[in-house]
């Protein structure tokens, strides 16, 4: 028997001043974004903003239903729309925020990915074969920066399981 450990590190910033330009633009935009969100239901609006290989930014939202499954999250939102009118270009750095809507309730820390955004981003990145950053956090206070989003969803299925 072996017993195996796994572990990442990942960076922990005060606010957005901490942030370097580049980064703190990029989660900005997602921050305004979450106006975008069409979550009638859970009232939680997510918004994710990824910077592209290419320079361009491309954002997503969470797109809810009456038909609830139907719904789909901020970030797997962001890669339909990145892979639809980039295809091939690679995703360097994705903000991901939310705005709780509910009263009382802030939006002052961190949320991550749910397991099946994490899923798809793993895939995202096999397929443009680069990792993808992630800048993780709430319309104001802490930020989580992680290098690579595969980190979030250890012994993951992928796709060389297949051949
Ligand atoms: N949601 C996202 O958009 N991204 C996540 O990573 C977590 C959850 C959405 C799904 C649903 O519309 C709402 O947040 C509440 O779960």
């Amino acid at each position: 028997m072996k017993e195996q450990k796994y572990e990442f590190n990942y960076k922990i910033f005060n606010d957005s001043s901490e942030l370097d330009s580049e980064d703190a633009e990029l989660l900005k935009k997602a921050r305004t974004v979450t106006e975008e969100a069409y979550a009638p239901y859970s009232k939680f609006h997510v918004a994710a903003a990824a910077k592209l290989a290419n320079g361009k930014i491309v954002t997503g939202t969470n797109q809810e239903n009456a038909s609830y499954p139907v719904g789909i999250c901020a970030e797997r939102s962001l890669l339909a729309t990145a892979a639809s009118n980039y295809p091939g270009i690679s995703i360097e750095t994705i903000a991901v925020t939310y705005k709780n809507m509910r009263e009382p309730s802030n939006s002052d820390h961190p949320v991550s990915p749910c397991g099946m955004c994490r899923q798809a981003l793993q895939e995202y990145e096999t397929r443009t074969n680069q990792p993808i950053r992630l800048i993780l956090s709430g319309m104001e206070g802490k930020i989580y920066v992680i290098e690579k989003s595969s980190q979030l969803l250890p012994l993951g299925f992928n796709s060389g399981e297949l051949l």
